[in-house]
């Protein structure tokens, strides 16, 4: 594990109790019965009934677990030690039966050996990613033939903008394409807006991803895209100019427009596609340059969460509101 990697995962590890009391994910609201998937998930994948499903980046669990009451088999896979452990926690409480493995997604081939009929990742993952085209062959190995693959996940067109609480237009900020270090924000705060405890593991490293580097990661790994989706709607405040425009889904204002702020993929992995990459193909991604002097694309000094417009001290921006999110 590199060393933004590290920051990343200390980071989600610190994240998980704190989220756990939080309204934002409502544990004990998922343990009377919630569901805790929207509709794009639900619909997007479909009847989960005997099938079973494997979830990349679950966080501790709760969508996982969801899909567990939907009727599926369900495996979580996350890289935070602390989540993962929650994950099973809840499952037993629960009485659902669920695996849950902690490890990196890069290094999922050597804890899983097996495939499934659906693979689901959602919402505030690909940006933790350094390379799409590892993770593209990570599903294609896990997707069972004629198996598959849904994301839902926020729009890379979303994350150009300026998220700063003060800011009220659409102003370019961050690169819309892959640059070749990551960017690094200082957070300490969550999107939960929860301020429960002060944040020790306030660096985190992110990675821009265009849309069609997504896209193409999963055909250069063998899948055969079913159905791409925008959506002029965000499952979230992601910009502060945004508005609730009906209960848990955000748009931005008439007079500003309409933009993409959120995507969701079905593809279906090709029988005999794939599977069989040559081992070098097969490896985590490639070394990312030295940590030392990444670029500084932000600095947040302050982050009261992404359904929070509160006014913030901060230098520059509230940050990032990439940094997670359901
Ligand atoms: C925002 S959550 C996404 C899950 C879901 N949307 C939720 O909120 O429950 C992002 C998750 O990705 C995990 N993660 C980030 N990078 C990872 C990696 N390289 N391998 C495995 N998990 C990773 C984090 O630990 C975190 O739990």
């Amino acid at each position: 594990m590199d060393d933004y990697s590290r920051a990343n995962r200390d980071r989600w590890d610190e994240l998980v109790p704190i989220h756990a009391k939080s309204p934002f994910y409502d544990v004990a609201g998922f343990e009377r019965g919630r569901i805790a998937l929207d509709a794009v998930e639900r619909e997007g994948v479909g009847n989960v009934i005997g099938k079973t499903l494997l979830h990349l980046q679950c966080h501790f669990g709760l969508s996982t677990l969801s899909w567990a009451r939907l009727g599926a088999e369900v495996t979580g896979v996350d890289f935070s030690p602390r989540a993962i452990d929650l994950a099973r926690k809840l499952a037993r409480k629960q009485d659902l039966p669920a695996d849950f493995i902690c490890c990196d997604v890069y290094d999922l081939q050597h804890h899983l050996d097996r495939q499934f009929d659906v693979v689901f990742s959602s919402y505030g993952v690909l940006c933790w990613l350094s390379d799409l085209e590892p993770w593209g062959r990570t599903i294609a190995r896990h997707l069972a033939p004629g198996g598959t693959f849904f994301l839902a996940e926020f729009h890379p067109f979303l994350w150009v903008f300026d998220d700063d609480p003060a800011t009220r237009s659409l102003r370019l900020r961050y690169p819309y394409f892959k640059t070749p270090k990551p960017l690094r924000f200082e957070e300490d705060g969550t999107y939960t807006g929860d301020k429960l405890a002060k944040i020790r593991n306030t660096t985190t490293y992110e990675w821009s991803h265009s849309f069609s580097d997504v896209l193409q990661a999963l055909i250069d790994a063998g899948l055969k895209i079913d159905e791409v989706r925008e959506f002029d709607r965000c499952c979230y405040q992601a910009l502060p100019i945004m508005k609730e425009a009906e209960k848990g889904w955000w748009k931005l204002p008439k007079e500003v427009g309409s933009l993409p702020l959120m995507f969701s993929i079905r593809a279906t992995h090709r029988r005999g596609a794939t599977n069989l990459l040559p081992r070098a193909l097969e490896e985590s991604p490639q070394k990312e340059p030295e940590p030392e002097e990444p670029e500084r694309y932000a600095e947040r000094q302050e982050h009261h969460g992404h359904a929070h417009t509160e006014p913030q001290d901060h230098e520059k921006s509230s940050g990032d509101d990439r940094a997670g999110v359901p």
